[in-house]
Parts: C-alpha cells; sequence; structure tokens
C-alpha cells in the first residue's frame, strides 16, 4: 500500500491532533448531512449546540419530515442564513417521501436533494459510504495550494477544477473519509490563514509556500 508522502503524514496526524467532535463518532448519512448543513457558513462553536438540540429534538429524517415549519425555524433562529433552514426541511420531506426514508448512498444521487452541492454530497459520500470523492472547501484549498504551490485562483470556476481534480487525484480509496475529515482538520488547526506555526508542521519539509517563503501569498483569491 503506497500513500503519496501528503496523504501519509495527513493520516498519520489527524488522529493525533483532531477535535472530538459527535458528528464524527457516526456513519448515519441523516446526521452527517444535518452537521455539514449547520456548519456552511458557520464556525464549529457557534454550531455545536445547535446541532445538539436538532438531534435531541429531531433524531432521524421521519421527525424533522413531519416537523412543522415554524418549529424547525424556531430552532434555527440565531444562525442566519435561513434559507438553510428551509432547504434542510425540504430535503428532510424529499428524502422521506421520495426516498422512503433512506439517504442516497452516493455522491451523484445526493447532489438531487434540495440544498445539497458538490461539497455536501461529497461530505455525505465520503463520511458515510466511503466513495472516495473528495470534499473541496476552503481549508482545503489553502493547504493543497500551500503544500503542491498551486497559484490557481480559488475563486474562479477553473481554480476550483483544478482543486477538485488533485483532491480526486490524492484521495486515497482505503481511508476517503478519514482522509477528508483529516485535510478539513490540517487547514482549521494547523495551516490555518494567518500567520500559521510552520515550525511545528508534519508537511513543511516537502510544502513549496514553506520553502519558497510564499505561505501568506497562497491561496490566491481574486476579488470578485
Ligand atoms: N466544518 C464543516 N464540516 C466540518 C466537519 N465535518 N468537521 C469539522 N468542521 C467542519
Amino acid at each position: 500500500l503506497s500513500l503519496h508522502p501528503f496523504v501519509h503524514t495527513i493520516l498519520e496526524w489527524y488522529p493525533r491532533h483532531k477535535r472530538d467532535l459527535p458528528w464524527r463518532n457516526t456513519k448515519d448519512p441523516y446526521i452527517i448531512w444535518l452537521s455539514e448543513i449547520i456548519l456552511q457558513q458557520t464556525r464549529v462553536a457557534q454550531g455545536l449546540p445547535y446541532f445538539l438540540k436538532f438531534v435531541e429534538n429531531y433524531p432521524n429524517v421521519e421527525s424533522l419530515a413531519n416537523a412543522p415549519s415554524e418549529d424547525v425555524m424556531r430552532l434555527w433562529q440565531g444562525l442566519g442564513y435561513y434559507s438553510r433552514a428551509r432547504n434542510l426541511h425540504e430535503c428532510a420531506k424529499m428524502v422521506f417521501n421520495q426516498y422512503g426514508g433512506v439517504f442516497p448512498d452516493n455522491y451523484k444521487d445526493l447532489l438531487k436533494l434540495k440544498g445539497i452541492g458538490s461539497y455536501t454530497a461529497a461530505a455525505i459520500a465520503s463520511f458515510a459510504f466511503e466513495e472516495a470523492v473528495a470534499v473541496v472547501d476552503g481549508n482545503v484549498f489553502r493547504v493543497l495550494s500551500r503544500y503542491f504551490g498551486v497559484a490557481t485562483d480559488i475563486a474562479s470556476p477553473a481554480g476550483k477544477k483544478e482543486f477538485e481534480k488533485l483532491a480526486n487525484e490524492l484521495i486515497p480509496h482505503d481511508f476517503a473519509g478519514t482522509f477528508n475529515q483529516a485535510i478539513m482538520e490540517f487547514g482549521a488547526l494547523q495551516c490555518v490563514p494567518k500567520s500559521p506555526d510552520c515550525t511545528i508542521c508534519p508537511l513543511r519539509e516537502g510544502c513549496f509556500a514553506h520553502n519558497k517563503k510564499i505561505v501568506a501569498e497562497l491561496p490566491l483569491k481574486i476579488k470578485k
């Protein structure tokens, strides 16, 4: 079993540094979906209490699908981006009514659901079903652009495509879900946007940006 040194190092770093977050201790696609919708545009510290409230009130897709909209919106109160809450409820009804209460088990079919885009479909497919499809969020852009020295604009469609291609070439098929969690966690905790502590980084030797002293320059994001 030969992994790219980047992949090997990330997979070794992850269990030693990861935060213990409740949605990481399950393979239930409903719980994983709920966490990913709540965490979009929201920090873990802010989203966590909402996640716990939702799981307590609606432990499965049936209970959420059958809840009155007012109750769902009230529980979401304070999180912002209220279209997410409406889509959340619509998606639950769709899974309950059109899929017999069973979440689709693959990337392609997950993409058909209300409020589920490429990021969320990849997260559910890899975390719940171990499908080898890469998640690409802001953390992944940053880690890949710095380590591999990719200076393509992350705000452009071509940039997004290039990073998706690279991430999908790297993803280990035997550890797809763990690798996706790990690279996001590495971006959230070690390869942070401002002043990362590269002296303790396990990837520094092979890191393009570190070696060229351009860590602060990457990723490239051109304002629209
Ligand atoms: N932000 C979005 N998805 C996340 C996840 N699965 N774990 C931690 N933070 C996240």
